[in-house]
Parts: structure tokens; sequence; C-alpha cells
């Protein structure tokens, strides 16, 4: 009788784990499923904003007076995405190219870049985004880029760019990484961060 008691005692407390457990993975879905819709809406916003800005100056000005519109503007664009409420969202484009320092990939993009870089090595083309939590309440959501024919204005081999524009990003970023892009190529992520308001 003891025996059994004991056995019982040990299935209710594995069954009361495997509930417990069962509870964690669904709250966890829950939120990577609501960190993905957030991080989609932000990016797809940050994106669309940031392409058409970039495709009216050209044609105003050509490409050399639309260098300003991918480095002066592409911040306040960012700050101008409507937030979630209860969350904090921080936006920020990365790559393992940069032309800014200041867009230079910390630990956590690096592992994310790493990701999509060795799925491009093994020829995939159709790149999905890619979710990290950081830490509880706490995730990056990663939009991979990649060139097309209007980037290679100011992207794409040297010999494709104007006299203008090479002058202009000379002057700017002597330290530029970010020039001989093809189309198609995999050019770097948007990051969203999204944190959970306390
Ligand atoms: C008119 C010139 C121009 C065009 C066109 C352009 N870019 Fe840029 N791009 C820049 C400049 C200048 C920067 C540096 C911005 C800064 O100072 O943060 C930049 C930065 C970036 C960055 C941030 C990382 C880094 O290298 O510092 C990404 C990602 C990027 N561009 C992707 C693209 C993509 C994708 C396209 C095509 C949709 C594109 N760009 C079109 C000029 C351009």
């Amino acid at each position: 009788m003891k025996k059994l008691l004991g056995f019982c005692f040990a299935a209710l407390f594995v069954m009361a784990c495997a509930d417990k457990q069962d509870l964690d993975d669904k709250t966890y879905e829950t939120e990577k499923a609501q960190m993905e819709e957030i991080g989609n809406a932000v990016a797809s916003e940050f994106m669309g904003n940031l392409k058409s800005e970039l495709l009216t100056a050209i044609k105003k000005g050509g490409p050399e007076n639309a260098i300003s519109v991918c480095s002066e503007k592409a911040v306040p664009l960012a700050e101008m995405i409507p937030e979630y409420n209860n969350y904090n969202i921080e936006i920020k484009r990365t790559t393992f190219k940069n032309r800014n320092p200041g867009n230079a990939a910390d630990e956590f993009e690096i592992e994310a870049l790493n990701h999509f870089e060795s799925l491009v090595t093994k020829g995939e083309t159709n790149l999905k985004p890619y979710l990290q939590k950081l830490e509880p309440g706490v995730y990056n959501y990663y939009r991979p880029l990649k060139i097309f024919d209007m980037c290679l204005n100011c992207h794409g081999k040297e010999e494709l760019l104007t006299e203008e524009v090479k002058t202009e990003l000379y002057r700017l970023y002597p330290y530029d990484k970010a020039k001989g892009y093809e189309s198609g190529d995999f050019r770097g992520v948007v990051r969203v961060k999204i944190s959970k308001k306390i």
C-alpha cells in the first residue's frame, strides 16, 4: 500500500510538472507569435518608407542627392513608427559589410547574420525572418534585406557608381565596406528589438 501511495505521489508530481511545462511552452509560443507580428509590422513600415523616400529622392535629384535619405533620414523614419502600446521598439540596420561604422553588428546580431549567411551559402534564396529571445520579454526580430537594382546606385560595383556618388560616399564614409554588391545579394538585416514595458 505504501509503495502504491508513493507511486501515486510520484505520478502526480510528474503530471503537475508536465502541465507546467505545457503551460510554459504555450506562453512562449504565444509570446513568440506576438513578437513576430510586431517585428514584421515595424520592419515593413520602416522598409516601405525608406524605399519610397529613396525612389522619390533619386527621381528628383539623382542618386547623389538621395545619399542623405539613406543616412540622415533612416533614423528619424525609425522614430516615426507608431509604438505598440506595451512595448519598447528599437530599429537598426546592420550587416557584415557596413558603410557607417555605427551600424556594425553586436554579438546577437552577428549570430543572426551568420544564420542568414549560412543559408545563403547553402543556396537558399527564400530567407525567412529570424527571432532571438535575449532575456524574458526581450526579443530581436530580424528581417533579411536583399539588394535590388535601385540599391546598385550606391551599393553596386565601383564602375556602376557616378563620379558624384563616389566622391560623396568617400567624403562621408572613408571606411565604406558596402559597395560591390549585385542584384539579389544578401545585404544585411533590419533588426527590430522589442521589449515589454514593465
Ligand atoms: C542614394 C544612395 C543609396 C541607395 C540608393 C541605397 N543606399 Fe543603403 N546606404 C546608403 C548610405 C549613405 C548608407 C549609410 C547610412 C548611415 O550613415 O547610417 C546606407 C546604409 C545602408 C544599410 C545600413 C548598414 C550600413 O552599411 O551602414 C543598409 C542595410 C542598406 N544601406 C541597404 C540598402 C538597400 C537594401 C538598398 C536598396 C533598397 C539601399 N541601401 C539603397 C546609401 C544608399
